[in-house]
């Protein structure tokens, strides 16, 4: 995929198919350590050691009658281009942890790409599911609680249009101060 927002996207639908309730996502930039991380925890169904081997075989799902799945081992391989790695973490019953990291100088590095209108779409298409958004560079860092502002609104829904313009223009600011 040309942009790690649009990878994002992708793996956070795992989440959602996996019933989670609370979905958090991390994007670490370090200089030293030359590293771009991201980081997808789900509070969802879960998977079994079987289950996460096949999830990142491509053609696992192309052998059986099963649907097609292209979303990890596409990240996997992408990660795997520009120096990284894919892990996946799951418990049944209790969640995933998908990490990925690239080699940040890395020339085939995706770009992160427009990440505030990923998030935007993610809230508006699954509104009942509390997301924590965090963005580390270095030293500085950007932490965006849903439930947070659900606690704020109270009866207003957080997909309301005011609302979700109001949230891009918060994280246009505070992204802009990370950099
Ligand atoms: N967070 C998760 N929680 C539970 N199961 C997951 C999670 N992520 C992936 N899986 C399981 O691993 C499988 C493979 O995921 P992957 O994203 O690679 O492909 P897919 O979702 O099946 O298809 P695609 O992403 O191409 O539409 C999923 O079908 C699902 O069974
Ligand atoms: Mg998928």
């Amino acid at each position: 995929m040309r942009e790690i927002s649009l990878h994002i996207l992708d793996i956070v639908q795992n989440s959602l198919a996996a019933k989670a309730a609370n979905i958090t996502i991390i994007i670490k930039e370090s200089s030293t350590k030359d590293e771009f991380c991201v980081i997808i925890k789900d509070d969802g169904c879960g998977m079994s050691e079987e289950k996460v081997k096949k999830a990142l075989d491509p053609f696992y799902t192309t052998r059986t009658t099963r649907k097609v799945g292209l979303g990890l081992s596409m990240l996997q391989a992408n990660a795997q281009g520009c120096n990284g790695d894919l892990s996946v973490l799951s418990k049944e019953g209790q969640g995933t942890v998908v990490t990925a990291k690239f080699q940040h100088s890395h020339i085939d590095r995706p770009p992160l790409g427009d990440i505030i209108s990923t998030i935007i779409a993610l809230i508006s298409g699954a509104p009942h599911v509390n997301f924590l958004y965090q963005h580390k560079c270095d030293d500085k860092e950007f932490t965006f609680d849903t439930k947070e502002i659900k606690n704020v609104l109270q009866d207003m829904p957080i997909s309301h249009p005011e609302v979700l313009a109001w949230i891009k223009d918060y994280m246009q600011e505070k992204e802009k101060e990370l950099q």
